[in-house]
């Protein structure tokens, strides 16, 4: 049987993020792992270098993998100002384990994070998998605009 570990990180991923910590602490180069994850799987992620990566889990207040065995499967990630709103980011599978049951896993472990679970509401952006969210209980905002600042 296949076995799945899920890791829910300390806030800001320190192990991740500074020793590529993986399963029970384990160094597996998990930084370099999660940059061909998002390379691979996720569009708008894939020029992400390891010093973004860093900054971006350094400045995350929830942080999810999914590993089999020391392969990174698995990701997603969470900001959260404890009380009135929380965004989700980076929800990604890898393309083969895609349609498991794995996605629905991260996210659910992101939204029952207490400073998620906390927040008066919970956004997220997608392009194509809104019908994955609304399947985790999310709706489409018709009566709100999604407004971008490129910087
Ligand atoms: C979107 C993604 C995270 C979903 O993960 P997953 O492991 O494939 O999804 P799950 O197997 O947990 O699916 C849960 C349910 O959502 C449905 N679903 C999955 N992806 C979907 C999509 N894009 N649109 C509509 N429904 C979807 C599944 O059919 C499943 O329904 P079921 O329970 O009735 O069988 C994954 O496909 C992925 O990484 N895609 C590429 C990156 C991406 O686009 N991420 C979203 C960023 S906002």
């Amino acid at each position: 049987m296949t076995r799945y570990r899920l890791l829910e990180h300390a806030p800001g991923a320190p192990g991740l993020r500074w020793f590529g910590l993986g399963p029970d602490l384990r160094p597996t180069r998990g930084l370099l792992k999660l940059q061909r994850l998002l390379r691979k799987h996720a569009f708008w992620a894939q020029d992400r270098n390891q010093y973004q990566l860093k900054r971006m889990l350094a400045g995350s207040t929830v942080v999810v993998s999914l590993w089999r065995g020391k392969r990174l499967v698995g990701f997603g990630r969470a900001t959260s100002d404890g009380i009135h709103r929380a965004v989700l980011w980076d929800v990604v599978v890898a393309g083969d384990l895609q349609g498991r049951g794995l996605g629905r896993r991260v996210v659910e472990a992101l939204l029952s994070a207490s400073a998620i679970r906390k927040a008066e509401r919970v956004y997220l952006m997608t392009t194509n998998s809104a019908g994955f969210y609304q399947q985790l209980g999310f709706d489409i905002a018709d009566h709100q605009q999604l407004l971008v600042r490129r910087q």
